[in-house]
């Protein structure tokens, strides 16, 4: 039988012998954090993905950030951390489901929400992710936008840049969308000396109330830096134990219990020892006119970032 930390030092041991790089999103547990060689959120993983030296990369998320790293990576084995473990928000809208909208609304510019397969994208224009949507939408050339699949970070996106005609389509992350405003009211009467930090994921009635609205990697930046002592968190409840181990020295309150998602919970630490000992996970293939034609989509958004 292992303990934790045993079973850390295994796969340490493993991933070094197999040259594999383990990328964990900042929902996976700490044990888990503890053994990656990067944690962060999607912009984050996307940008690690291209630069990773191994030979292997195992992806400890949902299937739409491993079929990421695998097109911006493809000649890297690319494995997921868990088969089941797929992203509700991405398989809400098909192909077809675009080719409708865009006739629907010829000369608009589609950009894609990071959560969605590899094969929506071959249909969009440009990706974002949570933390790079406003300077993506920003720096767009044309004035419309298509915005899917998740209309609440649409329309978040909106708020911050008024200048774009921005089209919203029903979607989003069944996760942050449950959290109600009436939670948001009744916790901050609980706790009214906490800032309340929340994903764009989120109803805008409760993204509307926070004090600050960023992805994964910025609430848990923006909690260390604050001057404030306490913190109600609007994300799925992981961070809540992350920023705890991080800022021993301040509170952290979930704002719903209920703000828990099952596929970024589905991987354990056994499970990770088992990819990197080469008997478990899943490898991901694609086929290659999507990579090619998926990795448009995600390259338009990584040179706009970067210039
Ligand atoms: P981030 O962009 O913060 O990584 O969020 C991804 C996600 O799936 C949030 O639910
Ligand atoms: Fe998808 Fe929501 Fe889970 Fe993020 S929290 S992986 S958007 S279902």
């Amino acid at each position: 039988m292992f303990t934790t930390k045993a079973l850390q030092e295994e796969i340490i041991r493993l991933k070094k012998e197999n040259d594999i790089c383990i990328l964990a999103h900042a929902y996976q547990s700490q044990d888990i954090w503890e053994v990656a060689d990067y944690v962060g959120d999607s912009y984050g993983l996307s940008l690690e993905a291209a630069k990773a030296g191994q030979t292997s990369v195992l992806m400890c998320g949902v299937r739409f950030m491993a079929e990421t790293v695998k097109i911006l990576s493809p000649d890297k084995k690319v494995l997921l951390s868990h088969p089941q473990a797929g992203c509700p928000m991405a398989e809400q809208m098909d192909v077809e489901t675009v080719n409708q909208l865009k006739e629907s609304y010829p000369g608009y510019t589609v950009a894609a929400y990071i959560n969605t397969t590899a094969e929506l994208k071959t249909a969009c224009d440009v990706c974002v992710t949570s933390s790079s949507a406003v300077k993506i939408i920003r720096g767009l050339e044309n004035k419309d936008i298509l915005f899917i699949p998740d209309c609440n970070l649409g329309a978040w996106t909106a708020s911050q840049v008024p200048e774009k005609n921005i089209k919203l389509v029903e979607g989003g992350c069944p996760v942050h969308a449950g959290i109600q405003p009436e939670t948001v009211e009744s916790m901050r009467r609980l706790y009214p000396e906490a800032e309340l930090l929340v994903h764009p994921e989120c109803l805008p009635q409760v993204a509307s109330q926070a004090d600050y609205v960023g992805s994964t990697t910025g609430i848990m930046d923006y909690a260390k830096n604050s001057g404030a002592r306490a913190f109600l968190i609007g994300t799925e409840n992981s961070i809540v134990q992350h920023l705890q181990f991080a800022c021993p020295d301040k509170q952290f309150y979930a704002l719903s219990k209920d703000c828990t998602c099952n596929n970024m919970r589905l991987t354990t630490l056994m499970d990770v020892y088992h990819c990197v000992k080469g008997d478990g996970g899943e490898e991901v293939r694609l086929p290659a006119d999507v990579m090619e034609k998926a990795r448009r989509c995600i390259d338009a958004m990584l040179q706009m970032e970067r210039g």
